[in-house]
Protein backbone atom coordinates (compact mmCIF):
# COMPACT_ATOMS: atom_id res chain seq x y z
CA UNK A 1 0.00 0.00 0.00
CA UNK A 2 1.37 3.28 -1.20
CA UNK A 3 1.97 5.63 1.63
CA UNK A 4 -0.74 8.96 2.02
CA UNK A 5 -0.52 11.67 3.67
CA UNK A 6 -3.71 12.33 5.97
CA UNK A 7 -4.56 15.35 8.01
CA UNK A 8 -5.40 14.23 11.64
CA UNK A 9 -5.26 17.79 13.19
CA UNK A 10 -6.46 21.13 12.59
CA UNK A 11 -6.25 24.60 14.38
CA UNK A 12 -6.21 28.47 14.01
CA UNK A 13 -6.01 31.45 15.91
CA UNK A 14 -6.39 35.04 15.89
CA UNK A 15 -5.70 37.98 18.35
CA UNK A 16 -7.86 39.10 20.63
CA UNK A 17 -8.42 42.59 19.37
CA UNK A 18 -11.26 43.33 16.67
CA UNK A 19 -10.68 46.09 14.15
CA UNK A 20 -13.34 47.31 12.54
CA UNK A 21 -14.16 49.00 9.45
CA UNK A 22 -15.29 51.98 11.78
CA UNK A 23 -11.88 51.44 13.82
CA UNK A 24 -10.22 52.16 10.25
CA UNK A 25 -12.12 55.03 9.44
CA UNK A 26 -11.04 57.43 12.14
CA UNK A 27 -7.55 56.60 10.52
CA UNK A 28 -8.05 56.92 7.16
CA UNK A 29 -10.88 58.05 4.10
CA UNK A 30 -12.45 54.90 4.15
CA UNK A 31 -16.34 53.83 5.21
CA UNK A 32 -17.95 50.41 6.34
CA UNK A 33 -19.91 50.61 3.41
CA UNK A 34 -16.71 50.69 0.74
CA UNK A 35 -15.29 47.94 2.76
CA UNK A 36 -17.99 45.30 3.34
CA UNK A 37 -19.37 46.35 -0.62
CA UNK A 38 -15.88 45.61 -2.30
CA UNK A 39 -14.50 42.84 -0.22
CA UNK A 40 -17.55 41.62 2.05
CA UNK A 41 -14.70 42.49 5.35
CA UNK A 42 -16.58 43.42 8.63
CA UNK A 43 -13.98 43.31 10.82
CA UNK A 44 -10.41 41.54 11.36
CA UNK A 45 -7.62 41.11 13.84
CA UNK A 46 -4.41 42.90 14.56
CA UNK A 47 -2.18 41.75 17.19
CA UNK A 48 -1.22 43.64 20.37
CA UNK A 49 1.74 45.16 20.94
CA UNK A 50 4.38 42.77 21.90
CA UNK A 51 2.98 39.59 20.31
CA UNK A 52 4.77 38.14 17.35
CA UNK A 53 4.01 35.81 14.64
CA UNK A 54 5.34 32.83 16.16
CA UNK A 55 2.82 33.30 19.01
CA UNK A 56 -0.09 33.00 16.87
CA UNK A 57 1.54 30.31 15.68
CA UNK A 58 2.36 28.78 18.71
CA UNK A 59 -1.28 28.92 19.70
CA UNK A 60 -2.59 27.34 16.45
CA UNK A 61 -0.23 24.39 16.77
CA UNK A 62 -1.05 23.95 20.13
CA UNK A 63 -4.80 22.96 18.84
CA UNK A 64 -4.15 21.42 16.19
CA UNK A 65 -1.61 19.56 18.11
CA UNK A 66 -4.33 18.41 20.76
CA UNK A 67 -6.52 17.76 18.22
CA UNK A 68 -4.21 15.24 16.80
CA UNK A 69 -3.39 13.72 19.56
CA UNK A 70 0.21 14.64 19.54
CA UNK A 71 2.95 16.51 21.72
CA UNK A 72 5.59 18.54 19.48
CA UNK A 73 8.20 15.82 20.04
CA UNK A 74 6.27 13.43 18.05
CA UNK A 75 6.72 16.03 14.90
CA UNK A 76 9.07 15.42 12.11
CA UNK A 77 9.35 18.37 10.38
CA UNK A 78 7.82 21.95 10.79
CA UNK A 79 6.75 23.70 7.45
CA UNK A 80 5.93 27.34 8.12
CA UNK A 81 4.09 29.36 5.37
CA UNK A 82 4.10 33.21 5.31
CA UNK A 83 4.77 36.43 3.81
CA UNK A 84 5.43 38.35 7.40
CA UNK A 85 8.46 37.01 9.02
CA UNK A 86 9.18 37.22 12.51
CA UNK A 87 12.54 38.78 11.37
CA UNK A 88 13.88 38.69 7.76
CA UNK A 89 16.06 35.65 8.51
CA UNK A 90 15.18 33.08 9.83
CA UNK A 91 11.79 33.83 9.39
CA UNK A 92 9.10 32.40 11.49
CA UNK A 93 9.00 28.78 12.04
CA UNK A 94 12.77 28.81 14.20
CA UNK A 95 10.62 30.93 16.61
CA UNK A 96 7.85 28.59 17.07
CA UNK A 97 10.07 25.82 17.03
CA UNK A 98 11.80 26.97 19.85
CA UNK A 99 8.56 27.91 21.81
CA UNK A 100 7.15 24.25 21.40
CA UNK A 101 10.17 22.87 22.61
CA UNK A 102 10.64 21.01 19.74
CA UNK A 103 14.70 19.84 20.33
CA UNK A 104 16.49 19.60 16.91
CA UNK A 105 13.02 19.16 14.85
CA UNK A 106 13.89 20.83 11.28
CA UNK A 107 11.88 23.77 10.56
CA UNK A 108 11.77 26.20 7.61
CA UNK A 109 9.18 28.76 6.55
CA UNK A 110 8.10 28.91 2.45
CA UNK A 111 7.23 31.52 0.91
CA UNK A 112 4.33 31.69 -1.78
CA UNK A 113 2.15 34.65 -0.52
CA UNK A 114 -1.12 34.14 -0.27
CA UNK A 115 -0.84 30.31 -2.08
CA UNK A 116 2.04 29.95 0.45
CA UNK A 117 0.00 27.06 2.36
CA UNK A 118 -0.86 25.21 -0.64
CA UNK A 119 2.16 25.14 -1.87
CA UNK A 120 3.67 24.03 2.04
CA UNK A 121 0.12 21.13 1.63
CA UNK A 122 2.67 19.98 -1.57
CA UNK A 123 5.96 19.28 0.05
CA UNK A 124 4.38 17.60 3.30
CA UNK A 125 2.37 15.42 0.70
CA UNK A 126 6.23 14.86 -1.12
CA UNK A 127 8.00 14.42 2.30
CA UNK A 128 5.50 11.91 3.75
CA UNK A 129 5.01 9.91 0.37
CA UNK A 130 8.74 9.73 -0.46
CA UNK A 131 8.78 8.40 3.34
CA UNK A 132 11.62 11.30 4.63
CA UNK A 133 8.91 12.17 7.54
CA UNK A 134 5.54 10.86 9.11
CA UNK A 135 4.42 13.47 10.82
CA UNK A 136 4.62 17.19 9.76
CA UNK A 137 3.25 20.32 11.63
CA UNK A 138 2.27 23.17 8.60
CA UNK A 139 0.98 26.44 9.35
CA UNK A 140 -0.02 29.20 7.40
CA UNK A 141 0.71 32.79 9.75
CA UNK A 142 0.65 35.77 9.12
CA UNK A 143 1.14 39.52 11.20
CA UNK A 144 0.05 42.07 8.21
CA UNK A 145 -0.71 44.71 10.58
CA UNK A 146 2.61 46.05 11.64
CA UNK A 147 3.44 46.40 7.75
CA UNK A 148 0.37 48.27 6.76
CA UNK A 149 -0.08 51.89 5.55
CA UNK A 150 -3.02 53.23 7.72
CA UNK A 151 -3.37 56.59 5.77
CA UNK A 152 -5.51 57.85 3.13
CA UNK A 153 -2.32 56.44 0.49
CA UNK A 154 -2.80 52.77 1.99
CA UNK A 155 -6.39 52.58 2.14
CA UNK A 156 -7.14 50.56 -0.69
CA UNK A 157 -4.63 47.82 0.86
CA UNK A 158 -4.95 47.94 4.42
CA UNK A 159 -8.70 47.61 5.24
CA UNK A 160 -8.27 44.31 3.18
CA UNK A 161 -5.45 42.20 5.72
CA UNK A 162 -5.40 40.62 8.58
CA UNK A 163 -3.51 38.94 11.96
CA UNK A 164 -3.82 35.09 12.18
CA UNK A 165 -2.36 31.39 11.89
CA UNK A 166 -3.94 28.36 10.86
CA UNK A 167 -2.55 24.80 11.50
CA UNK A 168 -2.21 21.54 10.39
CA UNK A 169 -0.91 17.97 10.98
CA UNK A 170 -0.56 16.05 8.87
CA UNK A 171 0.62 11.86 9.03
CA UNK A 172 1.38 9.02 6.96
CA UNK A 173 -1.72 6.96 6.36
CA UNK A 174 -0.72 3.51 5.17
CA UNK A 175 -4.21 1.77 6.51
CA UNK A 176 -5.31 0.43 3.06
CA UNK A 177 -8.76 0.82 4.94
CA UNK A 178 -8.56 4.16 5.74
CA UNK A 179 -9.34 6.66 2.59
CA UNK A 180 -8.25 9.86 4.06
CA UNK A 181 -5.74 11.33 2.00
CA UNK A 182 -4.25 14.38 0.37
CA UNK A 183 -5.23 13.58 -3.42
CA UNK A 184 -3.79 16.12 -5.49
CA UNK A 185 -2.67 19.30 -5.43
CA UNK A 186 -1.43 21.41 -8.17
CA UNK A 187 0.62 24.63 -8.62
CA UNK A 188 1.44 27.66 -10.44
CA UNK A 189 3.53 30.65 -10.81
CA UNK A 190 3.55 33.60 -13.12
CA UNK A 191 6.67 35.96 -11.77
CA UNK A 192 5.99 38.28 -15.08
CA UNK A 193 2.93 39.74 -12.57
CA UNK A 194 5.44 40.18 -9.11
CA UNK A 195 5.05 43.94 -9.47
CA UNK A 196 1.46 43.84 -9.62
CA UNK A 197 1.03 43.02 -5.80
CA UNK A 198 4.47 43.24 -3.80
CA UNK A 199 6.66 44.56 -0.92
CA UNK A 200 9.43 46.58 -2.72
CA UNK A 201 11.73 47.14 0.24
CA UNK A 202 13.54 46.34 2.58
CA UNK A 203 14.98 44.13 -0.56
CA UNK A 204 18.72 42.95 -1.01
CA UNK A 205 18.74 44.25 -4.63
CA UNK A 206 18.96 47.56 -3.11
CA UNK A 207 22.44 48.96 -1.66
CA UNK A 208 23.62 49.81 0.43
CA UNK A 209 21.50 48.95 3.48
CA UNK A 210 18.41 47.05 1.65
CA UNK A 211 16.36 50.23 2.23
CA UNK A 212 16.63 53.97 1.93
CA UNK A 213 14.84 56.98 3.82
CA UNK A 214 13.56 57.94 0.41
CA UNK A 215 12.28 54.40 -0.25
CA UNK A 216 10.21 54.97 3.04
CA UNK A 217 9.44 58.62 2.22
CA UNK A 218 7.91 57.40 -0.46
CA UNK A 219 5.76 54.22 1.49
CA UNK A 220 7.70 51.93 -1.17
CA UNK A 221 8.20 49.71 2.55
CA UNK A 222 3.85 48.65 1.80
CA UNK A 223 2.41 46.36 0.16
CA UNK A 224 1.08 47.85 -3.01
CA UNK A 225 -1.42 46.04 -5.58
CA UNK A 226 -3.57 46.50 -8.46
CA UNK A 227 -6.12 45.68 -7.53
CA UNK A 228 -8.52 45.33 -10.51
CA UNK A 229 -5.89 43.52 -12.29
CA UNK A 230 -5.12 41.17 -9.27
CA UNK A 231 -9.15 40.75 -9.22
CA UNK A 232 -9.24 39.55 -13.28
CA UNK A 233 -6.35 37.11 -12.66
CA UNK A 234 -8.18 35.66 -9.68
CA UNK A 235 -11.47 34.91 -10.73
CA UNK A 236 -9.48 33.15 -14.33
CA UNK A 237 -7.14 30.90 -12.22
CA UNK A 238 -9.30 29.81 -9.45
CA UNK A 239 -11.11 27.78 -11.15
CA UNK A 240 -8.91 26.66 -13.83
CA UNK A 241 -6.93 25.29 -11.26
CA UNK A 242 -9.49 23.93 -9.43
CA UNK A 243 -10.76 22.10 -12.93
CA UNK A 244 -7.17 20.83 -13.49
CA UNK A 245 -6.76 19.50 -9.71
CA UNK A 246 -10.42 17.34 -10.13
CA UNK A 247 -9.68 16.10 -13.88
CA UNK A 248 -6.70 14.51 -11.83
CA UNK A 249 -8.57 12.71 -9.56
CA UNK A 250 -11.59 10.27 -10.30
CA UNK A 251 -13.70 12.77 -8.66
CA UNK A 252 -16.01 15.98 -10.52
CA UNK A 253 -17.07 18.90 -9.23
CA UNK A 254 -20.28 17.28 -7.54
CA UNK A 255 -18.12 15.00 -5.68
CA UNK A 256 -16.60 17.64 -3.54
CA UNK A 257 -18.21 18.50 -1.00
CA UNK A 258 -16.74 21.81 0.91
CA UNK A 259 -15.15 24.25 -1.41
CA UNK A 260 -12.56 26.13 0.48
CA UNK A 261 -11.01 29.52 -1.49
CA UNK A 262 -8.37 32.05 -0.38
CA UNK A 263 -10.32 34.78 1.58
CA UNK A 264 -9.14 37.70 -0.54
CA UNK A 265 -12.62 38.91 -1.65
CA UNK A 266 -16.07 37.74 -1.11
CA UNK A 267 -16.93 39.07 -4.48
CA UNK A 268 -13.88 37.16 -6.19
CA UNK A 269 -15.58 33.70 -4.21
CA UNK A 270 -19.03 34.14 -5.10
CA UNK A 271 -18.21 34.52 -8.91
CA UNK A 272 -15.47 31.82 -8.99
CA UNK A 273 -18.77 29.86 -7.11
CA UNK A 274 -21.35 31.12 -9.63
CA UNK A 275 -19.15 30.35 -12.82
CA UNK A 276 -18.55 26.46 -11.86
CA UNK A 277 -22.78 26.33 -10.75
CA UNK A 278 -20.93 25.52 -7.22
CA UNK A 279 -23.89 25.65 -4.44
CA UNK A 280 -23.17 28.52 -1.97
CA UNK A 281 -23.74 26.18 0.70
CA UNK A 282 -20.97 24.40 -0.35
CA UNK A 283 -18.60 27.34 -0.25
CA UNK A 284 -17.29 28.45 3.40
CA UNK A 285 -15.81 31.85 4.28
CA UNK A 286 -14.47 33.79 7.17
CA UNK A 287 -13.44 37.03 5.06
CA UNK A 288 -16.23 38.97 7.34
CA UNK A 289 -14.31 38.26 10.24
CA UNK A 290 -10.69 37.90 9.89
CA UNK A 291 -9.87 40.06 6.47
CA UNK A 292 -7.29 38.37 4.09
CA UNK A 293 -4.69 36.16 6.24
CA UNK A 294 -3.22 35.48 3.14
CA UNK A 295 -1.40 31.97 3.72
CA UNK A 296 -3.25 31.56 6.53
CA UNK A 297 -6.95 31.99 5.47
CA UNK A 298 -6.82 28.49 4.00
CA UNK A 299 -6.01 26.32 7.25
CA UNK A 300 -8.00 28.89 9.75
CA UNK A 301 -11.23 28.25 7.82
CA UNK A 302 -10.57 24.32 7.62
CA UNK A 303 -9.97 24.20 11.22
CA UNK A 304 -13.39 26.34 11.61
CA UNK A 305 -15.38 23.84 8.81
CA UNK A 306 -13.87 20.81 10.68
CA UNK A 307 -14.26 21.89 14.30
CA UNK A 308 -18.04 23.32 12.89
CA UNK A 309 -18.76 19.73 11.36
CA UNK A 310 -19.00 21.41 8.62
CA UNK A 311 -16.56 18.75 7.07
CA UNK A 312 -16.56 15.32 8.25
CA UNK A 313 -14.28 12.51 7.77
CA UNK A 314 -14.53 11.05 4.38
CA UNK A 315 -15.72 13.69 2.77
CA UNK A 316 -13.57 15.60 -0.03
CA UNK A 317 -12.34 18.99 0.52
CA UNK A 318 -11.10 21.38 -2.30
CA UNK A 319 -8.71 24.18 -1.15
CA UNK A 320 -7.87 26.55 -4.15
CA UNK A 321 -5.71 29.91 -3.87
CA UNK A 322 -4.35 32.90 -5.78
CA UNK A 323 -2.02 35.49 -4.51
CA UNK A 324 1.30 37.65 -5.01
CA UNK A 325 3.72 36.37 -7.35
CA UNK A 326 1.23 35.71 -8.93
CA UNK A 327 0.91 32.12 -7.24
CA UNK A 328 -2.60 29.46 -7.08
CA UNK A 329 -3.01 26.45 -6.19
CA UNK A 330 -5.50 23.91 -5.37
CA UNK A 331 -5.33 20.99 -3.48
CA UNK A 332 -8.40 17.99 -2.83
CA UNK A 333 -8.20 15.85 -0.04
CA UNK A 334 -10.63 13.45 1.23
CA UNK A 335 -10.35 14.76 5.14
O1 LIG B 1 -4.68 38.05 -1.49
C1 LIG B 1 -4.03 38.27 -2.70
C2 LIG B 1 -4.97 38.45 -3.81
N1 LIG B 1 -5.65 39.71 -3.70
C3 LIG B 1 -6.78 39.90 -4.36
O2 LIG B 1 -7.24 39.01 -5.01
C4 LIG B 1 -7.43 41.26 -4.31
C5 LIG B 1 -7.99 41.60 -5.66
N2 LIG B 1 -8.59 42.90 -5.78
C6 LIG B 1 -9.69 43.30 -5.08
O3 LIG B 1 -10.18 42.56 -4.27
C7 LIG B 1 -10.31 44.63 -5.42
O4 LIG B 1 -9.72 45.14 -6.59
C8 LIG B 1 -10.20 45.67 -4.28
C9 LIG B 1 -11.09 45.27 -3.10
C10 LIG B 1 -8.76 45.76 -3.82
C11 LIG B 1 -10.66 47.04 -4.75
O5 LIG B 1 -11.97 46.99 -5.29
P1 LIG B 1 -12.27 47.64 -6.71
O6 LIG B 1 -13.71 47.49 -6.93
O7 LIG B 1 -11.35 47.01 -7.71
O8 LIG B 1 -11.95 49.16 -6.46
P2 LIG B 1 -10.87 50.11 -7.16
O9 LIG B 1 -9.49 49.73 -6.74
O10 LIG B 1 -11.14 50.20 -8.62
O11 LIG B 1 -11.22 51.49 -6.51
C12 LIG B 1 -12.49 52.11 -6.73
C13 LIG B 1 -12.52 53.45 -6.03
C14 LIG B 1 -11.31 54.33 -6.37
O12 LIG B 1 -11.77 55.65 -6.44
P3 LIG B 1 -12.07 56.36 -7.87
O13 LIG B 1 -10.79 56.26 -8.62
O14 LIG B 1 -13.18 55.55 -8.47
O15 LIG B 1 -12.47 57.73 -7.48
C15 LIG B 1 -10.41 54.17 -5.17
O16 LIG B 1 -9.58 55.27 -4.96
O17 LIG B 1 -12.47 53.26 -4.60
C16 LIG B 1 -11.40 54.04 -4.04
N3 LIG B 1 -10.89 53.34 -2.88
C17 LIG B 1 -11.43 53.44 -1.65
N4 LIG B 1 -12.47 54.14 -1.20
C18 LIG B 1 -12.79 54.01 0.11
C19 LIG B 1 -9.83 52.48 -2.81
N5 LIG B 1 -9.69 52.02 -1.56
C20 LIG B 1 -10.67 52.60 -0.82
C21 LIG B 1 -11.04 52.51 0.53
N6 LIG B 1 -12.10 53.23 0.95
N7 LIG B 1 -10.41 51.72 1.42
Amino acid sequence: MARRAKITGTGMYVPERVVTNEDLAKLMDTSDEWIRQRSGIAERRHIEPGQTPSDLALAASRRALDAAGLDASDIDCIVLATLSPEADFPGTSFFLQDKLEAGDTPCFDLRAQCSGFGYALSVAKSFIEAGQFRRILLLGCEVHSTGLDFTDAGRDVAVLFGDGAGAVVLEANEDASDTSALLEIRLHAQGKFAKKLWVEAPGSGIAPARMTHELIDQGRHFPHMQGKFVFKNAVTRMPEVLIEALNATSLKLDDVDLFLFHQANLRINDYVAQQLEIPPEKCLNNIQRYGNCSAASIPILLDEAVREGQLERGQVVAMTTFGSGFSWSCAVARY
